[in-house]
Formats: structure tokens, sequence, C-alpha cells
């Protein structure tokens, strides 16, 4: 474990000054950025944000759009993950039509900005275009749709890609294979390897990764990922990660097992990644978080900083979104957000903080 005792001072500087104003004295530099002060081989990265729920927002698209949101993108991180711009419905939108325009936009951004990219997500239950998800296909067709579908995308960024989440919460919180998810019910659980397999012959040096939420702890799920990722290993077929989106509520406890969960991973061999993180937290009337709560907010995001740098092979540490102004939380869970780590204006939170600092201690 390296850099808490350093966040832990830095955050009581911070608090004291009150939340979300600029500290003092902050660690690592008042100019610091958060990919400045990682160590080496450590990415950090975000989402980019796009599709999905800010298509019903009055905002203009942020990615595009918003030129202090795509300065930060640029100047704090490096690696970029496309929110929604890869996803199926997004990028696949009819049987035989692609539109690789915005996600390609996202790709020639992190070139120019030394960034690299996790491609997110090859197989998933959710947002799936209607054509396929309505659509009446024989087993044999669909297994065509997945492996085209594969080919295409992996391969139209091959080379460009440093992970891919290949396969997205593909169980249930019990351990069993979530029958949502189209290919896996009609197709059964081997459709998985073939996702593997197919990734990999489209871009041999993407590293290939499972990825879900709500792994941060030990359980059925976790064991269920453990038990594939044997399984796939033993079968030869190309699984390089495993990966924890983290997406974390102060509802519930810290995450202070995610070092035991993301070890079992790591010593069978696997790369491992945080890769969606965000603490997201209740409210008060008024909608602004207490001193209290965002310096409770900060030792979350640090206790997973602190798990990805204790584990050899946690290569990728990323949040999902860095300001509150696009976050996926308020659409999902009403009565939470202030989820990420800065302020609708892109001031910092004692999190963005504590997290600079941990990794400069790192
Ligand atoms: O389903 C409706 C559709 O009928 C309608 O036409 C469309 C037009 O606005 O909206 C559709 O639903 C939206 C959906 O994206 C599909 O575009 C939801 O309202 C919207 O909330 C949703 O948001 C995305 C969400 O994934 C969907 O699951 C978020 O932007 C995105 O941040 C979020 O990201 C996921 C990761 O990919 C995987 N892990 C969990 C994470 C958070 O949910």
């Amino acid at each position: 474990m390296k850099g808490n005792r350093v966040a832990v001072a830095v955050l009581a500087v911070v608090v004291l000054v009150g939340g979300g104003a600029v500290p003092a004295q902050a660690g690592g530099g008042r100019d610091g950025t958060l990919r400045k002060a990682a160590p080496h081989g450590l990415r950090i990265g975000t989402a980019v944000a796009g599709g999905g729920h800010h298509l019903e927002q009055e905002y203009p698209d942020p990615f595009t759009a918003d030129r202090p949101y795509r300065r930060v993108l640029a100047r704090e991180f490096s690696s970029a993950s496309p929110e929604n711009q890869m996803k199926w419905e997004f990028i696949h939108p009819g049987r035989y039509e692609y539109r690789f325009g915005p996600a390609d936009a996202i790709v020639r951004f992190a070139r120019e900005n030394g960034q690299a990219v996790r491609g997110h997500t090859l197989l998933w239950h959710s947002q799936n275009p209607a054509w396929l998800t309505e659509g009446t296909f024989s087993k044999a067709e669909l297994r065509a749709i997945l492996k085209d579908h594969i080919m295409t995308v992996a391969g139209r960024y091959r080379g460009k890609i440093h992970q891919w989440d290949v396969a997205n919460e593909i169980f249930d919180d019990t351990g069993a294979y979530r029958q949502e998810n189209i290919f896996i019910r009609e197709l059964g659980p081997g459709i998985v390897a073939d996702a593997f397999r197919w990734a990999h012959r489209a871009d041999p040096h993407a590293q290939l990764f499972l990825n879900d939420y709500g792994v941060d702890w030990p359980g059925a799920k976790v064991d269920a990922y453990e038990a594939l990722a044997r399984q796939l290993l033993a079968d030869g077929v190309p699984l390089h990660g495993f990966a924890s989106q983290a997406h974390l509520s102060m509802r519930y406890p810290a995450p202070d097992q995610l070092r035991t969960v993301l070890q079992r991973f790591d010593d069978l061999g696997l790369h491992t990644a945080i890769t969606e993180l965000d603490v997201r937290m209740d409210l008060p009337e008024g909608g602004v978080p207490t001193p209290e709560q965002l310096a409770t907010q900060a030792t979350y995001y640090t206790t997973a900083l602190d798990a990805c740098l204790a584990v050899d092979g946690c290569n990728s540490f990323t949040i999902w979104g860095f300001t509150d102004k696009y976050s996926w939380v308020p659409h999902f869970f009403p009565a939470e957000g202030a989820a990420t780590v800065m302020w609708d204006d892109f001031r910092r939170k004692p999190a963005y903080y504590a997290l600079r600092d941990t990794l400069a201690a790192a």
C-alpha cells in the first residue's frame, strides 16, 4: 500500500479550506495533473462523455462541443474510454451499417494527446440496437453477426486500442450467466470464448478484458469470474485481464477488499484494471455535499486507487467521467450525485487532490 498517508494529510488541508475550494498547498504541485503524477506504467483514464444519457440533455455533445472539457480531458488523463460511442447501438445502428465518426474522433484525439484508448464494449446485454434485439435470426446468423461486429469494430482500431472490454457484465450477482445477453442466451456461454478469439484475431496487440460492476468484494460473482478466467486460460483463449468497474456508493462501505479481489486475478497471470470508478452519495437538501461527505468520498477514491497500486499487474485506472456536469449518476440514482472528482465548472474536489497525491507518492 503506497501513498495513503500523504493523501489523508492533504485531505485535511482541503477540508479545512472548505469543500471544493482549491487548497493553498496541494501536494504534487499546484499545476500537477493526474497523468503527470502517475507512476510509470499506470494509465490514468476517464470516460469520454457522449451518447447515452447525454442525448436526453439540452447541452450539446460534451466531447465535441465543450472546449474547456476537452482541455481538461487532454491535460489530466493518459487514457480515454468512449462512454457510449463504441457500444453496439451507437457504432452499429443498422445490420449492414456502421457509424464510426464519433469513435474515430475520440481515437484521433487520444493519439494527438498521447492517450491510450480503452475500447468499450464488444459483448454486452445492454445498449444493443433494436434491429439486433428484435430481429429474428437463426443461431448461425446470430453468431455471424457477432463475429462480423467484433472483426469490423476491433479491426478498425487495430493497433490503436490499449485494452478492450470484450465481455461486459456477463454474470448476474449470483454468478449465473445473464440471460438478458442475447448472444449468451441464444448461443450458450461458449460464445464468450469465441468473442475473445475474434477480438484477438482482429487486434492482436490489444489486451482483452472481462469487465463488471459489483466485483469489489469477494462473492459469487467474483468466484464465477475466477472460474471462467481459469477455464479460458486453460483452453488457450486470449484473455489478458479482469477489471472492476467500481461504481461505488457511500451508502455502502469503502471497497477495502478490492485489492484482494484483484490479486486473485493477478495470481492467474492476468492484468487487472479499475475501469469506471465513481463514488456517489446522498445529497443534502440544496444538493451541495458537506465537507465531511467530500472527505469520505476522497477516501473511497483512494481506497480503489490503493488497491490498484498494490497489485503488480494493475495497469489502468479509469474514472467514469471527471465532472459532475456530465455524470450518468443522477439519471440512474435520482437521490444521489456529486460522484466525480470535479464540480460542474471543473474546480477540483478533495477526491481529485487525494488521487493526485496518492499517485505522486506511489
Ligand atoms: O433506452 C432509451 C432509448 O429508448 C432512447 O431512444 C434513448 C434516447 O435518449 O435513450 C435510451 O436510454 C439511454 C441509454 O443510455 C441508451 O442510449 C438511457 O436513458 C441513458 O441513461 C443511458 O446512459 C448510459 C448507460 O451506460 C446505459 O447503460 C450512460 O450514458 C453511460 O454512462 C452508462 O455507462 C455504463 C457502462 O457502459 C457500463 N457499466 C455501467 C455504466 C453506468 O451505467
